[in-house]
């Protein structure tokens, strides 16, 4: 029988798990609606018990989302449960997704809890969250790393409980393929009422074998993958969206179960947008959705493709979604076809006054650049709803000068809580000069982990989208910022980040 295989897109929370990729509500929903265009199943939008700000995010995201089903993650604890209950209750399609950890190193050093009293833990968290959804998920945490005998025991007495989904976790990516799949083989063989709920995998890439390892439980059974756009998640990542979603379509002839529901054009456009939002690059080589994935160097292969495209290529470009990114407006664009094309990539304005306001910054793009691109449209959203996070500290002018035989130096002028402040500074390059002038004023003493900087599109015109990771005191926090000219992209980027790390922090990580 070829059944559907579930796609479960946890972007939005365990991707979220990646340091400094933290997202704002607005930045939830614009990605939500990227993967219900995409026809995911599954949307697991947060941990809703960890800040009144992720509760909020989780909750927009439940009450925009139509098509696809809601998921929000609750330790086995009533407060979780009961937060999770309620950030979903607006949603079309809810599931609570409920978890505690079973290996023995985790019962034993993190929960400090005897196997009894987790099993009993779970069929009461399994039951409470019953109360608020038919569709109940559990996943044993840690399960690549647990007894098979108890996994067996925990599992039929969750589904007995009312779970629907059990999903089974590598948590810490230990797990081989062919191991994994003969567990998830040998638990949906073992556990007596397994056929009344859909077994799952949730695979992290420590080894880099996130992907291998979840279809490797498909073929064992497994019919819901958990997985991230460009495999985004907590240290190595999680399984690739993409990568699991395009193996299972391009290998009809092994798989016994099908993707054919998700609309694989909106992959690519949906890979940008998380890397965008989230400042996570995604390196060129990257299967599927990497800038060179397929791009044909070698002449040998160049000319085999123009004579036939399948002497080289196992799939289309064009199928994952390589030529969405369209040239849609110029200088002599009006504002409602600005907002018509931004509602068809799922953004809208809550009021005239921010559609006017990205309008404007619209209109300063045409000026510089005179073919805007989608990327170029997502990435002045992303632009404007910075502005939110950066109110303490705003750039306000940025001057530099960079001659050969010359050191370069930048002079920044920024507003710092209202008050207008300037600094100067010499470094190695025009962008460290920049830096340095920005820190004689804020002195935040944060330390610089990263800088990178992508074109959006193509061309010597294209704005270049710079991150910037900052650490102070153990906290990460990933900076953005935009322009056709790189240093003021980088200004902006050092800035965002400067802003993001003088909020306070006060969330919960659900596995801590
Ligand atoms: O990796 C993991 O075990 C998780 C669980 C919360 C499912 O993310
Ligand atoms: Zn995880």
């Amino acid at each position: 029988m070829n059944d559907k295989l579930i796609i479960f897109d946890t972007t939005l929370r365990d991707g979220e798990q990646s340091p400094g990729a933290s997202m704002t509500r607005e930045e939830k929903v614009r990605i939500a609606r990227a993967l219900e265009r995409m026809r995911v199943d599954v949307i697991e939008a947060g941990f809703p018990i960890a800040s009144p700000g992720d509760f909020e995010a989780v909750k927009a995201v439940a009450d925009t989302i139509e098509e696809s089903t809601v998921c929000g993650l609750a330790r086995a604890l009533d407060r979780d449960i009961d937060r999770a209950g309620e950030a979903l209750a607006g949603a079309a399609s809810a599931r609570i997704h409920t978890f505690i950890a079973t290996s023995p190193i985790h019962m034993q050093m993190k929960l400090r809890m005897s196997p009894d009293a987790v099993l009993e833990q779970a069929v009461a968290a399994v039951k409470r969250a019953r109360k608020y959804t038919d569709d109940v998920e559990f996943s044993p945490e840690d399960a690549g790393r647990s007894e098979p005998d108890f996994l067996c025991r925990v599992l039929e007495a969750v589904i007995d409980a009312g779970a629907t989904t059990v999903n089974i976790p590598d948590t810490v990516g230990y797990n081989l393929p062919q191991q994994f799949g003969e567990l998830i083989g040998e638990l949906i063989t073992r556990v007596p009422n397994a056929d009344k709920a859909v077994f799952s995998v949730h695979c992290h890439n420590d080894l880099g074998l996130a992907v291998a390892n979840s279809l490797s439980a498909v073929l064992a059974g497994a019919r819901q993958v958990e997985c991230t756009i460009n495999g985004l998640g907590e240290r190595a990542g999680n399984a690739a969206l993409e990568e699991v979603v395009m193996a299972v379509r391009t290998r009809q002839d092994v798989f016994p179960c099908n993707v054919a529901h998700i609309d694989t054009t909106q992959i690519v456009p949906c890979s940008r947008l998380v890397s965008s939002i989230t400042g996570f690059a995604v390196q060129p080589n990257k299967a599927i959705v990497g800038a060179n994935a397929f791009a044909h160097e070698s002449g040998i292969h160049q000319d085999g493709v123009l004579k036939s495209r399948e002497t080289y290529e196992i799939m289309r470009a064009e199928d994952v979604g390589w030529s969405a990114n369209r040239m849609v407006l110029g200088k002599h664009s009006g504002r409602n076809a600005f907002r018509t094309r931004l509602a068809e990539l799922g953004v809208t304005f809550d009021s005239e006054e921010e559609l006017n306001a990205a309008f404007v910054r619209f209109k300063e793009l045409a000026d510089k650049k005179h073919e805007i691109y989608d990327d170029d449209l997502q990435a002045l959203v992303t632009e404007t709803n910075l502005e939110a996070i950066n109110e303490r500290i705003k750039l306000v002018a940025l001057r530099v000068c960079s001659e050969t035989g010359e050191t370069p130096e930048a002079t920044v002028t920024l507003n710092v809580d209202g008050e207008e402040k300037s600094g100067k500074s010499r470094g190695g390059g025009p962008v460290d000069a920049t830096f340095k002038a920005i820190e004689s004023i804020v002195g935040s003493g944060a330390e610089l982990q990263l800088y990178s900087v992508n074109n959006i599109t193509s061309g010597t015109d294209s704005q270049g989208e710079v991150t910037v990771r900052l650490e102070k005191d153990g906290r990460i926090v990933n900076g953005q910022g935009a322009d056709t000219d790189i240093v003021i992209a980088s200004a902006k980027a050092y800035i965002n980040a400067l802003n993001k790390i003088f909020l306070p922090e006060d969330r919960e990580h659900p596995q801590v």
